[in-house]
């Protein structure tokens, strides 16, 4: 038995088979690599669904962030404060939503769950719909999952009451579902699991125009796209528009958990003590993490390498001009190549060679290395990738 093998079997007896696991345990990661445990060095092109994506695995920066603040203190709750929470939320204030507030959990859908309890405090009685779009994704718990497609509802129901969904990038079809009862649009600037599919800018400047004439809360869902990975801090900054409410997770950590649900101030105010908590929200460590990848952000001018290396990919890809590729689309180092056929053996025939793609909506294969990929490692991925394509 490798390895590999006998930690797949204690899996198997001891975790819930939830996810869809590959027969394959990861042991250490640097940068765009990572080993699993019988040694195989893999490229990874997808960093933990995003989540490990921006500064790449165990970033000098971010573990040494991490080690200082692990001497200091761990935890302190917050009914006390903590300086490392304090930089975090004042550089997303700075590089966000003008004079955001933050309030902080561990994951995407816990971030999205504050984002409507802010709704429904802003909106008041009787308003408490919420309009989503097609092939969104906000994450699995009960308010987040009320506002995903059906397909990853079936079983769960009943939803919490409101969804309403239209086409994603058609403004008339938002206008025509928005009535009296209506609270907040939530929106992804960049859907990514729905395909990444990039609405067109008019589209996203139009439903910002709705929302303030109609009085509602509009929510970006940047839980994939921020920090950095689209080129800008926050993909909403490339359509010249400001959100009211603004949700991160993913990625801030470096790889630890942290998310945070980010408000305009005069929204932000209606959170008062006792209308919504996260114990461990906010901890030292993980908030240590996160301004260490906000620092670094800056410090290796990951915006730049986002834009540069994304446009890398997508000519090396289009250029070799395999014939599977319908489309290809994305900004920054958030990709996604559109196939004519399923993108599963693809995927399978990168992971075999040693490089980590994803393959979403079945013909999408999704490109999202670390911002902080040398020029080398890039290369040697899109050799491997082209080559599959191209088989
Ligand atoms: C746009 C978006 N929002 C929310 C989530 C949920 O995040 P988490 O899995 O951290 O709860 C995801 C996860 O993929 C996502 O892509």
């Amino acid at each position: 038995m490798t390895a590999n093998s006998d930690l797949v079997e204690q899996t198997n007896e001891y975790l819930i088979a939830n996810y869809g696991r590959l027969p394959v345990a990861m042991v250490s990661g640097a940068g765009a690599k990572v080993w699993d445990a019988d040694g195989t060095e893999y490229l990874d092109f997808f960093a933990g669904f995003g989540a490990g994506g921006v500064s790449g695995h165990c970033h000098p920066a971010v573990v040494s962030a991490v080690k200082a603040q692990a001497d200091e203190l761990l935890c302190c709750g917050n009914l006390f404060t903590n300086a490392p929470q304090i930089a975090l939320a004042r550089a997303l204030a700075e590089k966000g939503i003008t004079g955001g507030r933050t309030f902080f959990c561990h994951s995407g859908a816990e971030a999205n769950e504050a984002a409507l309890k802010l709704v429904r405090l802003v909106a008041g009685q009787g308003r408490y719909k919420i309009i989503s779009f097609g092939n969104c994704f906000h994450g699995r718990t009960m308010g987040a999952l009320s506002l995903t497609p059906e397909k990853f509802q079936k079983g769960f129901e009943p939803m919490l009451p409101g969804n309403v969904k239209v086409d994603y990038g058609h403004i008339d079809a938002v206008a025509s579902a928005v009535d009296d009862e209506t609270a907040a649009v939530i929106v992804e600037p960049i859907q990514g699991e729905g395909g990444v599919n990039v609405p067109p800018v008019e589209f996203m400047q139009a439903l910002r125009r709705l929302c303030d004439e109609r009085s509602l809360v509009l929510i970006c869902d940047e839980v994939w796209t921020a920090p950095a990975r689209t080129g800008e801090w926050f993909a909403y900054q490339h359509y010249g528009i400001e959100p009211d409410v603004l949700t991160i997770g993913k990625a801030l950590g470096g790889g630890l958990p942290v998310a945070a649900c980010v408000a305009k101030p005069a929204l932000a105010e209606k959170m008062v003590p006792g209308t919504h908590g996260c114990t461990l929200g906010g901890n030292p460590l993980c908030a240590a993490a996160g301004a260490a990848v906000m620092k670094l952000i800056e410090e290796e001018n990951l915006l730049a390498a986002a834009r540069d290396k994304g446009a890398a990919c997508i000519d090396a890809v289009r250029s070799a001009g395999a014939g599977k590729v319908k489309n290809i689309r994305g900004k920054g180092l958030m990709i996604g190549i559109e196939l004519d056929c399923p993108g599963k053996e693809i995927f399978n025939a990168c992971l075999g060679r040693g490089l980590i793609v994803n393959c979403t909506q079945e013909t999408v294969l999704r490109l999202a290395p670390p911002l902080t990929i040398s020029e080398s490692e890039l290369s040697a991925g899109l050799e491997i990738f082209i080559d599959a394509l191209k088989e």
